[in-house]
């Protein structure tokens, strides 16, 4: 039924149809008409409504701009092959089912909208109608040691960082281990889910969320205070096409170079773009919280706290919050 509204909606160019009209046409209750009608305004789309004259749609949420994106794509394997889908529960999911189909790495799963995005420690991830990059690549390192993934979340986070910062010139900053920061706030996140066999990894299925065109009447009240957009920082929309490009050209040319060379040349370049360390933090971790001085990441991506009494201490994941 909501496509039908949708393309009765496109048909009229922007001219009033009464509710009684769409009940009509769609064989519904008027209040069915107008719980779509809500529904559809959740995602995005825009409608005026005036008694006795009915609803007009005043905008409809943008969609992401395929051919300009693959003009822009300057990458031999990330986003070669990708998966396009207008609404997905998490676009995870559907890369894990790819891959059991035979999907190669580069596979590049992208929503338009997801219902039921996932963010890290169990957390859901905010996903709306055209207003974000939602997706997720397909990588198959299996020359890596299952050990070294962290180095793998580090080395992600720097090119979405870097990324960002030559298509919006934003101050982005990269909280550890995997958040992206603009003015304090969280503006994208990086969910690595690995499968290994015989401590090897076979696959990982890198999950990325990037604000990119929410407003603020976009977010829930409680994400408002941690969370913001790019266009929201920068005052102006932002090429989704374009910075979906080049976070896909950053991520394979730093996957090459580290591939080819270690982490070390990964772990400068995160260190000269995070926004974590030499300061007090806490740090909240599924075995408790630990306080202290954010000293340094060591050479797997781990971060070092030093605590009060002068002691270290060696942390391979959680949430910090700064003091
Ligand atoms: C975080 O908690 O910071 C990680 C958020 C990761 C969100 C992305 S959006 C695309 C992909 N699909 C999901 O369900 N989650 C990731």
């Amino acid at each position: 039924m909501t496509d039908t509204l949708i393309e009765l909606f496109e048909q009229s160019n922007g001219a009033f149809i009464s509710g009684e009209r769409l009940s009509g046409i769609l064989g519904v209750s008027r209040t069915a008409v107008w719980k779509q009608i809500e529904r559809l305004k959740q995602q995005g789309y825009l409608f005026e409504s005036v008694p006795r004259k009915g609803y007009r749609l005043l905008s409809a949420p943008e969609k992401f701009p395929l051919p300009s994106f693959l003009t822009n794509l300057r990458t031999e394997v990330f986003g070669r092959q990708l998966k396009y889908v207008e609404e997905v529960e998490s676009t995870q999911a559907v890369a894990q089912r790819l891959i059991q189909d035979g999907a190669a790495e580069g596979l590049l799963v992208l929503a338009e909208r997801q219902t039921a995005g996932r963010g890290r420690l169990g957390r859901r991830w905010h996903s709306p109608k055209g207003k974000g990059l939602w997706f997720s690549l397909v990588l198959k390192p299996d020359w890596l040691n299952m050990a070294r993934t962290p180095q793998l979340t580090l080395l992600t986070a720097v090119a979405l960082c870097r990324a960002v910062r030559s298509v919006t010139s934003l101050d982005a900053g990269i909280k550890w281990p995997n958040d992206l920061l603009v003015d304090g706030k969280k503006v994208g996140g990086i969910l690595l889910e690995a499968s290994v066999e015989n401590g090897t990894l076979t696959h990982v299925i890198a999950g990325i969320g990037i604000s990119v065109n929410l407003t603020p009447a976009d977010y829930p009240d409680e994400l408002l205070e941690k969370a913001t957009s790019l266009c929201i920082a920068a005052g102006r929309k932002i090429d989704r096409a374009e910075l979906l490009a080049a976070v896909l050209a950053e991520w394979e040319r730093l996957y090459k170079l580290y591939r080819e060379e270690g982490f070390a040349p990964v772990k400068l370049l995160w260190e000269a773009l995070t926004v974590s360390l030499g300061r007090e933090i806490v740090c909240t971790t599924p075995h408790g919280q630990a306080r202290g001085f954010a000293e340094r990441i060591d050479d797997q991506g781990a971060l070092i706290l030093r605590l009060e009494d002068g002691s270290r201490q060696t942390l391979y994941s959680g949430d910090i919050d700064f003091r």
